[in-house]
């Protein structure tokens, strides 16, 4: 099936980008955040999509108008960088969001993060996800998305990941960015694919805490179980039917949702060699995921 791929990765500032996160730079690093808003920050495939929904029910699942929101969650918790012909930019989306918090989707790398959002002592929701399911995630959704370069074959695509020859770049270098952050700034929260799966509704739980939120037993009840994979890969609002670009037939973006798939695609070899140099580049990190549960 053709997905004809429309982009193209080079070196920005010394991470791999593509021109969709890139061309309305200066918009973006100008943007004004305020102090109420909430940015989801992930490696792409981290379970972003997961948690956006999960914070939009939290803070308006009560007050929407309509039991099913009719508008899709990628204009409710708009993509920060993204720009593609003919549509809003992310930036713009965001600066006309009526809702308060705004809660603003990004996976920029922490170095490149609008300042305004550290001036502003915004609060971060940052997602984590195994390396070896998100690579197999990324690849996926790489090979059914004209926004995304040619993946070319999988054991092409794990190459390159591990290179950090990818759109966003290096995931280990993004997520230990990211990690770090911690220490000097508290108002960060990390979450981890694995724990949601295990166990979304206490990690729902702790995503009140942080927020300062305190929906009713029956509330979270019902957040629970609208963010479960089989329900939002039915709801049109979440699944992402509607981009455009996205062609479902080549892998729906709602495609497994589960941890260990991974064995599904790494050959022993594979499997040996990404360990390998994922303790490398992963020696000076305190970091610990779990690629099962
Ligand atoms: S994106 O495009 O970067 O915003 O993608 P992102 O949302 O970060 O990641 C998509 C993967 O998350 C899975 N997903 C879920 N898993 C379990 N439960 C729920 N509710 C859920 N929602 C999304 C989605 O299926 C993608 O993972 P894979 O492994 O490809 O299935």
């Amino acid at each position: 099936m053709d997905v004809n791929h429309q982009s193209a990765i080079f070196d920005f500032h010394g991470v791999s980008m593509s021109h969709y996160f890139t061309d309305n730079w200066d918009e973006v690093q100008n943007f004004r955040a305020r102090p109420d808003d909430v940015l989801i920050a992930t490696y792409p495939k981290a379970g972003t999509t997961w948690v956006c929904y999960i914070l939009d029910l939290l803070y308006f699942g009560q007050t929407s108008p309509e039991p099913q929101p009719s508008i899709p969650l990628h204009e409710r918790v708009p993509f920060l960088e993204l720009i593609k012909p003919s549509l809003p930019t992310g930036k713009d989306l965001a600066d006309q969001l009526p809702t308060s918090p705004r809660l603003i989707k990004t996976h920029l790398p922490i170095q490149f993060v609008p300042k305004s959002f550290w001036e502003q002592n915004v609060r971060i929701v940052n997602v984590f996800r195994n390396a070896k399911d998100n690579a197999v995630s990324y690849y996926h959704f790489c090979r059914m998305n004209t926004t995304m370069p040619e993946p070319g074959d999988w054991s092409t695509f794990l190459q390159n990941f591990m290179e950090g020859k990818v759109v966003y770049g290096s995931w280990h270098d993004h997520v230990n960015g990211w990690w770090d952050k911690r220490q000097t700034y508290p108002k960060i929260h990390h979450l981890f694919y694995e724990d949601l799966i295990q166990d979304t509704g206490r990690e729902i739980d702790r995503l009140c805490s942080f927020l300062g939120l305190s929906p009713s037993a029956e509330e979270k009840e019902r957040v629970t179980s609208e963010v479960q994979f089989d329900n939002m890969k039915q709801n049109k609002m979440v699944n992402c039917s509607t981009v455009q670009s996205m062609n479902q037939k080549v892998s729906p973006f709602m495609r497994k949702g589960t941890v260990g798939d991974w064995k599904n695609h790494f050959t022993v070899n594979q499997s040996e060699a990404f360990d390998e140099d994922y303790k490398q580049k992963m020696k000076k990190s305190t970091l610990q995921f779990r690629s099962e549960v």
